[in-house]
């Protein structure tokens, strides 16, 4: 057998051996650029010299990027706040540590041998080069912490296209993790993007034959925009998951958990909770430790209300007002002419599956919560209510036949079993975080493997086992 540390060295000799002759061309020194033409150039210049740094030191580089993240999570989550009006700044903190901490590194890309009579034959993760990554304003700069570590440890650098509605925030993100990278030996700024964010820069983006590979996270015009591009684009796409409730689950804990995961970040994060389905046996129980867990109940008349406030009706059903998006559930409430109780973390209002706030993906933190007759009856519901999206739902029962059932029928990319939604990207859950959830695309839980493409080497007649 191959010891690591021997495969590891034959693949850096057969990487350097196969690389193209890097250009004499310096890396630039400014990340940001008026035009995203030459924001490419840039970002592919760096990348043929980083790749040549060595695996070592783009470990101790990715070290640098995580703890200048956590040094200024703080910082950039109140940024991101001030920016985008989106969730709050304790949440956003907790994202960007999440994503600091639990974002998969080096250590991720995993180099495979074969030897037999024949020889050696090695399969191994390569850079794609330049990864264009399209960044959402309801995320902005968890998202560039977590896709610049795992792309960067890929060995790729990026030209990011933030959301022009969380630009600042997202540009302070990136300058950030270069310093970083730069004072821990990157040969330049790894991280790109233009120094004025648009729909025709993120087009251009696309389209330009330098960018190998496209990864997407926003709203469902951007992601079906790079869909046509013609690239490799791994995609996030929407969601609108349904949380179960059974008459076995631990009603106390289910009702916190569904209140702390639909009130995290305002409900924005796309793996929320975002309509329950309880057995009716355990509502009024369920909707009670809901409250007791900092949710105020509203009742039909007043469900009337908010929805006249919060949703637009259009010919094919409703849309967000999007000026409610990620916004307090006590703002919801005063503008619906509510009365407030206290300082409420969540809206929940006993409703019918066929209700506008189970059928829309809200993106603000009202909980619709349907009763049904039983297990069978709940999961029906959910299927209906994911609307087919696979990409995320949750659940909250003991017994191991109904959470199997569930998470057949659902078959969702995340599938969380007693515990808030959240703890499907590692967060007060097992396993490391990201925040492109690639379900459209199929790559799911997205980390640094999945940014690399795999190439194969062989030997014939030596290094063989013999
Ligand atoms: N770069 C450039 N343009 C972008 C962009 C990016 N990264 N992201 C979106 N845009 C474009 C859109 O294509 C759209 O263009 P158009 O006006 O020509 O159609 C425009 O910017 C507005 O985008 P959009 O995000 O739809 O509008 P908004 O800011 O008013 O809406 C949300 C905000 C949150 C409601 C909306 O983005 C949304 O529904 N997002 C889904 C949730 C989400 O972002 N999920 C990602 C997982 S966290």
């Amino acid at each position: 057998m191959l010891s690591q540390e021997q495969i590891e060295r034959i693949v850096a000799d057969v990487v350097r051996q196969m690389q193209p002759q890097m250009e004499n061309a310096p890396a630039p020194d400014t990340c940001f650029f008026e035009d995203m033409d030459a924001c490419i150039d840039a970002a592919v210049r760096t990348q043929k010299a980083f790749v040549r740094v060595g695996m070592e030191k783009r470990r101790v580089i990715v070290e640098a990027m995580r703890k200048a993240a956590v040094e200024n999570a703080e910082s950039l989550a109140k940024a991101a706040f001030e920016e985008t009006k989106y969730g709050s700044v304790a949440h956003k903190t907790a994202k960007c540590l999440l994503a600091a901490q639990k974002t998969p590194g080096v250590e991720d890309l995993e180099t495979r041998a074969i030897t037999g009579d024949e020889g050696l034959t090695l399969i191994f993760p390569a850079p794609f080069g330049v990864i264009g990554s399209i960044t959402p304003s309801t995320n902005p700069v968890a998202t560039v912490i977590n896709n610049g570590i795992g792309m960067v440890a890929a060995g790729n650098t990026v030209v990011f296209a933030p959301h022009p509605a969380a630009k600042k925030c997202s540009a302070m993100a990136i300058e950030v993790l270069n310093k970083a990278a730069v004072a821990a030996g990157a040969p330049g700024p790894l991280l790109y993007a233009v120094k004025e964010p648009s729909v025709a820069a993120s087009q251009r983006l696309m389209a330009h034959p330098a960018v190998r590979l496209l990864a997407v996270t926003g709203g469902e015009a951007i992601v079906s925009m790079a869909m046509k591009s013609g690239k490799k684009v791994i995609g996030a796409g929407p969601g609108n998951p349904p949380v179960i409730v059974d008459e076995t689950a631990n009603i106390e804990r289910a009702a916190k958990d569904i209140v702390d995961g639909a009130s995290f970040e305002n409900n924005i994060p796309c793996i929320a909770e975002k309509e329950t389905f309880v057995v009716k046996s355990v509502g009024n129980a369920l909707v009670e430790g809901m409250v007791r867990s900092g949710a105020q109940l509203i009742d039909s008349a007043q469900a009337q209300k908010l929805l006249e406030t919060v949703l637009i009706k259009k010919d094919s059903g409703y849309v967000i007002n999007r000026a409610f998006v990620g916004r307090d559930a006590g703002y919801l409430l005063k503008s619906a002419g509510i009365p407030v109780q206290g300082e409420p973390k969540l809206v929940v209002t006993v409703t019918t599956k066929d209700h506008p706030f189970v059928t829309t993906e809200m993106l603000m933190p009202v909980m619709p919560v349907v009763f049904v007759e039983d297990v069978n009856e709940a999961i029906d519901c959910a299927v209906e209510a994911e609307h087919g999206n696979h990409h995320s739902a949750h659940m909250h029962s003991t017994n191991v036949e109904n959470l199997s059932r569930a998470s057949q029928a659902l078959d969702t990319t995340i599938f969380v079993k007693n515990g808030p939604s959240y703890a499907g990207i590692g967060f007060g859950g097992e396993g490391f975080t990201t925040f492109t959830i690639a379900t459209p695309t199929g790559e799911g839980l997205t980390s640094a493997r999945t940014f690399t493409r795999t190439r194969r080497c062989t030997l014939r007649g030596a290094l063989d086992m013999l």
